[in-house]
């Protein structure tokens, strides 16, 4: 039976990992059927945003009880990059809803989103120095280049849980909400991502991605206005630009 729980509602996927005996530690069956989903999802039109979270736990790293005896070959299973560069690389925008705890490999899924926000209640944060490993699922390499240097090996060095508030703070997660109201508020972003012109939306996250890892800002927007200029093809620019002068609200069709 599939520990991942899928559901779409107004053009929102929303996946949460469903393993709550192990604060939704992720294994290898849940990061297979989690790749599943979002191979669907890459080839579903209709689906204009991902929500990912919404049980009690975003997910308390990778399965320690799984790892324990691996030797580094099989260790490999446990990188979950496959699964986690296609978050990453989806043209939709997505947004982590993080409860509970995101530790490791689930802070690690969380980063993966382009969007995070928490629960009041929610503790983050890069445990695996404290089982004599370091983060695998991408933590070294996406932590720094949110958040900087220093806070990034202040994470993952020292090994301990932050809370939400210091979280939003270092710019880990862009919003903290009232527990209560963490699905509300995701859902809210996600349907107001979901009505804006989605090849604009593609376009501009590839662009902030891309554009972080380019050796000059010269090349950067170089980059970034052949990219804009390929909007003008689109009927969305057209329509976009049409209802505001006529002072009216645009309906984009994703053209
Ligand atoms: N893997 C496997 N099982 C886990 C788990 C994990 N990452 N996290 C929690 N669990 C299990 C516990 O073993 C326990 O199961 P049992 O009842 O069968 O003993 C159950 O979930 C409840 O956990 P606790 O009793 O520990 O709950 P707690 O409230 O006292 O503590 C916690 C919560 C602080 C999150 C603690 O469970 C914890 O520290 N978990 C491990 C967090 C961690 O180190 N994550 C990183 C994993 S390594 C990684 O992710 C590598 C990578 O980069 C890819």
């Amino acid at each position: 039976m599939s520990k991942i729980i899928y559901q779409e509602k107004n053009g929102v996927a929303i996946i949460s990992v469903d393993r709550p005996e192990a604060l939704n530690a992720l294994n290898r069956e849940i990061i297979d059927d989690l790749e599943k989903r979002i191979d669907d999802i890459a080839e579903n039109e209709n689906i204009r945003v991902l929500v990912i979270g919404g049980a009690e736990n975003f997910a308390a790293g990778a399965d320690i009880k799984g790892m324990v005896e691996c030797d580094p070959e099989e260790a490999k299973a446990f990188t979950f990059n496959s699964c986690y560069n296609k978050i990453m690389n989806l043209s939709i925008p997505s947004i982590a809803a993080i409860d509970g705890y995101a530790l490791g490999g689930g802070m690690e899924l969380a980063l993966c989103c382009d969007l995070r926000i928490a629960a009041e209640t929610a503790k983050v944060g890069f445990p695996e120095i404290n089982l004599g490993i370091m983060p695998g699922a991408g933590g070294t390499i996406r932590t720094p280049r949110l958040i900087g240097y220093a806070k990034a090996c202040e994470l993952i060095l020292m090994g301990n849980q932050v809370s939400a508030a210091e979280a939003e703070m270092i710019g880990l997660v862009n919003l903290v909400v009232p527990k209560e109201q963490l699905m509300e508020t995701a859902m809210k972003w996600a349907e107001k991502l979901a009505k804006k012109a989605p090849v604009a939306l593609a376009a501009a996250k590839k662009m902030i991605r891309t554009g972080l890892t380019m050796p000059t800002i010269e090349e950067g927007v170089a980059y970034e206005a052949d990219a804009w200029a390929k909007l003008f093809s689109t009927e969305d620019q057209k329509e976009g630009m049409r209802a505001f002068l006529e002072k009216r609200k645009p309906e984009f069709l994703g053209k």
